[in-house]
């Protein structure tokens, strides 16, 4: 490479600090600048952001590519990124390897009645539930795409029957693969558990609601990992007082962080965690980003490059 490419980074502060610290002791081919302190934006070729402020992409005569500091890139206004300029998402193995993690406690929970347990304790109360083996528990993932597929893997490797939707048809060995408006139907009917791990878009807004919940065996587990539009919240409310939906565990809610009289916080049939499902890592994240520019740099195409039609 001929000269130092300068990056400039829009996000959580202290990341942005660190990963800036890192470029600078790790190579001479970069230079990561952070937003809002940064240098002369005519050196600005390349930007990571979580969200870009109002105006910052007109401002910047020499930008050649946006990359998305997290694996979804619904965050974005994808409206606003010209599109000329190339976008793409964070691939790196510490989200996948977080996200499955993740998924797996989330199943493992809610298998295990977790919620009912919780509940019981905090009322003092000794009741065994019946127990079987995750052989006798069907779940169904929605998305099998990067971190779909790894969730699949690491689930059917408890001992769970694993199934996916997607939207275009894929074969996968060990998972009953379905796709398009029927193949959601047939994917709800078999999902004791249901994992949401969708890009948010269009299509896949609000597709976690009541008409789909009553698809599902009676008394389901719901997890939701992809994004907060997904769920339709009054509805997931519904079904868990009807009893259509057993217990849910959400990573993610419409508004984060979650309103302080939201009645999901008190809710004894879910589990709530502030969207840590995956963190991008540091290191591998780091190194994902300067490799992806490099494939620029030397034109070819990004990794994880976003289809702006399909919004993922
Ligand atoms: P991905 O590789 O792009 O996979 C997306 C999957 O969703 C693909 O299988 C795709 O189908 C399917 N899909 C998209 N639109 C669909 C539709 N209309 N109907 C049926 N299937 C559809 O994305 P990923 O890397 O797995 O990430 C998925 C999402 O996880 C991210 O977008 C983000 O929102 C979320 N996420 C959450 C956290 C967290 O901390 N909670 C962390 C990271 C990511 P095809 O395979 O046919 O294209
Ligand atoms: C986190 O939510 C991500 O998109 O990486």
């Amino acid at each position: 490479m001929t000269g130092r490419r300068v990056i400039l980074y829009c996000g959580a502060a202290a990341r942005g600090q660190a990963w800036a610290r890192i470029v600078h002791e790790t190579t001479e081919d970069f230079e990561l600048q952070v937003w809002p302190d940064f240098g002369a934006a005519n050196d600005i070729e390349y930007l990571v952001a979580w969200t870009i402020p109002t105006g910052l992409i007109a401002k910047l005569p020499r930008l050649r590519a946006v990359f998305s500091v997290g694996a979804g890139v619904d965050q974005l206004d994808l409206a606003a990124i010209p599109a000329n300029l190339p976008l793409a998402r964070m691939l790196e193995p510490g989200i996948e390897a977080c996200l499955t993690s993740y998924v797996a406690m989330a199943v493992l929970a809610l298998h295990r009645d977790l919620p009912a347990y919780l509940a019981q304790q905090r009322a003092g109360i000794w009741r065994p539930l019946p127990v079987h083996p995750p052989s006798a528990c069907r779940v169904g993932l929605l998305g099998l795409g990067r971190l779909g597929m790894a969730a699949a893997m690491t689930v059917r490797g408890l001992g769970f029957p694993v199934a996916g939707w997607s939207r275009l048809a894929k074969a996968i060995d060990g998972i009953a693969c379905h796709c398009g408006a029927d193949g959601l139907a047939r994917l709800l009917a078999v999902s004791d558990i249901l994992v949401c791990l969708l890009p948010l878009t269009v299509e896949t807004r609000g597709i976690l609601n009541a008409e789909n919940f009553a698809r599902l065996p009676r008394g389901a587990g719901l997890i939701n990992a992809g994004r907060g539009g997904h769920l339709v919240e009054a509805d997931l409310l519904d079904a868990l007082a009807s009893g259509q939906v057993g217990a849910a565990v959400l990573d993610v809610t419409e508004t984060e962080p979650l309103d302080a009289e939201h009645p999901f916080w008190r809710h004894e049939h879910i589990l709530l965690t502030p969207h840590v499902g995956a963190v991008t890592q540091t290191d591998t994240g780091i190194a994902a980003l300067l490799d992806n520019i490099r494939r620029h740099v030397r034109g070819e195409s990004l990794e994880g490059l976003v289809n702006r039609a399909r919004g993922y």
